[in-house]
């Protein structure tokens, strides 16, 4: 595979996407703002490819083939000659929409922009570039490596071309790509971001416990995780933003954050990345 692939943020995502398409036989450039990002999002590149190799579903020699084809860099300019740039960074308008008109300046005219963003609009972040048609949304799920969706994300400009290649992008990271409109919150989180917030109403007033309020979504629904433990696995910042999206921008009073979802990102207690969030996370 002669493309090249430039992933944007080496963070939980970042790093996973960079991963697979590692993985599919792509040249990866991932770029981060800090060495140390970079090191860390290298590492979970590493441990989460032991996992098959632990389980013989990957060859030793194949894993340094692997991560020999990704770059880490703090360079934007390293990723001038990708064919498609996926962007993962913080879930910020502000902080995307510099990152896409650097890129517009950077990249190729015919690289296509992607972003990985879990509600905001890529209608907007094609208006910070001017190449509209060829910015698309990408939005895998956490974790990459397992995850099988990426919903695809047409924003109002995005051409025909742009969907058809990031389809079969999509599906040559072995990937299921399923097509949703510039909606905030797109599919996925407009539905999964309520439940995980009645969650924590429940929490928050009392209903049950934590370990109830999972086990009973957890055996009841035959959910892998409970609401609360995927909270924490997603980032309760993560969703404290979605849910602001969604508030903001759907202006209906269901998607208001619980108080209690506010007063724990207040507190730094942001899930398993910052070692505590509804649980306890003794291995940070
Ligand atoms: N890399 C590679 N493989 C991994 C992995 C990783 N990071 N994490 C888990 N796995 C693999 C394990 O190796 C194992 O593989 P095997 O069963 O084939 O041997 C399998 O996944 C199951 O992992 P575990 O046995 O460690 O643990 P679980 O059975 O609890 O599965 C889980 C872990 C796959 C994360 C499962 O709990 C799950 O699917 N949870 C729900 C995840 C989810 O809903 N994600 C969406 C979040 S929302 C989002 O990301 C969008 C954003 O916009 C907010």
């Amino acid at each position: 595979m002669t493309e090249t692939i430039g992933v944007i943020g080496a963070g939980t995502m970042g790093n996973g996407i960079a991963q697979v398409a590692a993985r599919a036989g792509y040249t990866v450039v991932m770029r981060d703002v800090k060495d140390e990002f970079l090191e860390r999002g290298l590492k979970s590149i590493d441990r989460s490819l032991q996992r098959d190799v632990d389980k013989a579903r990957l060859a030793e020699e194949e894993k340094r083939a692997i991560v020999g084809r990704i770059t880490a860099t703090t360079e934007l300019g390293a990723l001038e000659g990708a064919a498609f740039v996926v962007e993962a960074v913080t879930e910020n308008f502000a902080v995307k929409s510099e990152i896409f008109r650097a890129l517009d300046e950077l990249c190729r005219p015919e690289a296509i922009l992607a972003s990985n963003t879990s509600s905001i609009s890529i209608t907007k972040l094609g208006g910070a570039t001017r190449r509209p048609d060829r910015v698309i949304g990408m939005h895998f799920r956490n974790p990459v490596p397992v995850m099988k969706l990426v919903e695809v994300i047409r924003g109002i400009a995005t051409s025909d071309e742009t969907y058809a290649r990031t389809h079969a992008l999509t599906e040559r990271l072995e990937k299921i790509p399923l097509e949703c409109n510039d909606s905030p919150g797109f599919v996925s989180n407009r539905v999964l971001m309520p439940m995980i917030n009645e969650a924590i109403f429940a929490l928050h007033e009392s209903v049950a416990t934590r370990e109830a309020i999972d086990g009973i979504m957890k055996l009841g629904m035959n959910h892998p995780m409970g609401p609360l433990t995927l909270a924490d696995f997603i980032g309760l910042d993560v969703c404290l933003a979605i849910l602001n999206v969604l508030h903001e921008e759907l202006g209906d009073p269901k998607y208001r954050p619980c108080p209690l979802l506010k007063r724990y990102v207040d507190a730094g207690w942001l899930g398993r990345k910052s070692g505590r969030g509804f649980y306890e996370y003794s291995d940070k």
